[in-house]
């Protein structure tokens, strides 16, 4: 029987920083185990558990083999006792009874279905559970629960925002964002980023970050931009958050604080080019029940200062978990702190500048990893 050489298990770092993660998972039954138990410590607000399901999720996306026997994790940074049990039942029953367990919860179920409503969080969560609500359908039909403006839109166009975003969809909305942004300011630079800068094929919504290269920057800009679009009729919600950002104050500590760049939460509505009205031309108009033409698409724009530019982009391209491991290498390996805005060295005391993502990482002392390479 062959081990599993010791030059894979032996170099393997706990940073998912300092592996390189590609889509292609030989490990998927595992990693979707892993993903339900972090969400449901993820509901019970259980930080610690969840992160220690969610890293190892990570490793094994990253494992270049099937996981098949014990012997294959020994080593292996990122396995605790719990992960260990999970990974053992799956070895040798072909499924977890832990999971099958968290899968058949009440209050797992009821969770899951109203953190899928876009505006809802695990304290809203919470507390309609314990209303005694269960579904999104009774969510819906309970005319008394007091909804925010982002809530009553996530109910609104619920089923478009649930099916996932395609690449298609994701070039048609970059081609309207970039023409919109180029009619205000020509040169500014739009960029694709989080899950499909990575290479996914479908996502759950679609970032782009937008820059101003030179000294001028535009306020007014996103304003503008959505100002535009709810003309054009495109503009189904929309939330801008102005920008926060204080020179000289130090990066963010906390592993996920939000940034404070100036951004805005959408919801857009993209034609499709398959369905066509006018097709459907009868004579007896009045019985023609109209055809949905349109599908609203969760879309994240934000806005950078051009010198805090490469910092974003490296914050928004993500994994999640990539992030993460950038900022605990950071802080644990090189006494400095980054953020989505920049990187302070705390023994030199200067912020370090960087142009690009590549500069970053040579500040960090690590090896580059390529976007397609963060999937971790
Ligand atoms: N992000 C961030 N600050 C925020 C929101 C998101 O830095 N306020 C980062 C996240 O950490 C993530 C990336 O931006 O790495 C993209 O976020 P998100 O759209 O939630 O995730 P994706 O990886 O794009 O996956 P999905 O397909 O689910 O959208
Ligand atoms: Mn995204
Ligand atoms: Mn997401
Ligand atoms: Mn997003």
């Amino acid at each position: 029987e062959s081990e599993v050489p010791s030059c894979i298990t032996r170099k393997v770092s706990q940073y998912s920083c300092q592996r390189k993660t590609t889509l292609n998972n030989y490990n998927k039954k595992f990693t979707d185990a892993f993903e339900i138990m972090a969400e449901n410590y993820e509901f019970k607000e259980n930080e610690i558990f969840c992160l220690e399901f969610l890293r190892a999720a990570s490793l094994l996306k990253y494992l270049p083999f099937p996981v098949t026997r014990m012997k294959d994790i020994q080593g292996l940074p990122c396995i605790g006792d719990q992960v260990r049990d999970v990974i053992e039942e799956i070895i040798e029953e072909g499924e977890s009874s832990r999971v099958k367990e968290v899968l058949n919860d009440e209050r797992y179920k009821a969770f899951k279905q109203f953190t899928s409503v876009f505006g809802v969080g695990v304290k809203t969560s919470e507390k309609w559970y314990r209303m005694g609500l269960r579904t999104v359908e009774e969510l819906k039909a309970d005319k008394t629960l007091k909804l925010s403006k982002m809530q009553k839109a996530g109910f609104l166009y619920y089923e478009d925002l649930v099916s996932c975003v395609s690449k298609a969809e994701a070039d048609a909305v970059t081609l309207i964002v970039k023409n919109t942004v180029s009619t205000f300011l020509p040169d500014a630079l739009v960029t694709i980023t989080g899950g499909f800068r990575r290479g996914k094929k479908m996502g759950h919504d679609i970032d782009f970050l937008i820059t101003n290269p030179g000294p001028r920057e535009d306020d007014e800009l996103l304003h503008k931009v959505v100002d535009l679009w709810k003309k054009q009729g495109l503009l189904l919600y929309c939330d801008i958050i102005e920008s926060t950002f204080v020179e000289e104050q130090l990066p963010s500590r906390k592993v996920d604080a939000m940034d404070n760049f100036q951004k805005c939460f959408t919801i857009l509505k993209l034609y499709q080019p398959g369905v066509d009205n006018s097709s459907y031309n009868t004579s007896k108009k009045s019985d023609m029940a109209e055809i949905k033409d349109w599908k609203a698409i969760r879309v994240d724009l934000v806005i950078t200062p051009f010198e805090q530019y490469a910092y974003a982009l490296l914050g928004w391209t993500g994994s999640r978990e990539f992030g993460r491991d950038l900022r605990r290498y950071a802080s644990h390996e090189r006494k400095m702190i980054l953020d989505n805005h920049g990187l302070y060295d705390r023994r030199k005391r200067i912020f370090l500048k960087a142009g690009s993502e590549e500069e970053i990482f040579a500040h960090l002392g690590l090896d580059y990893v390529e976007p397609w390479e963060r999937n971790a």
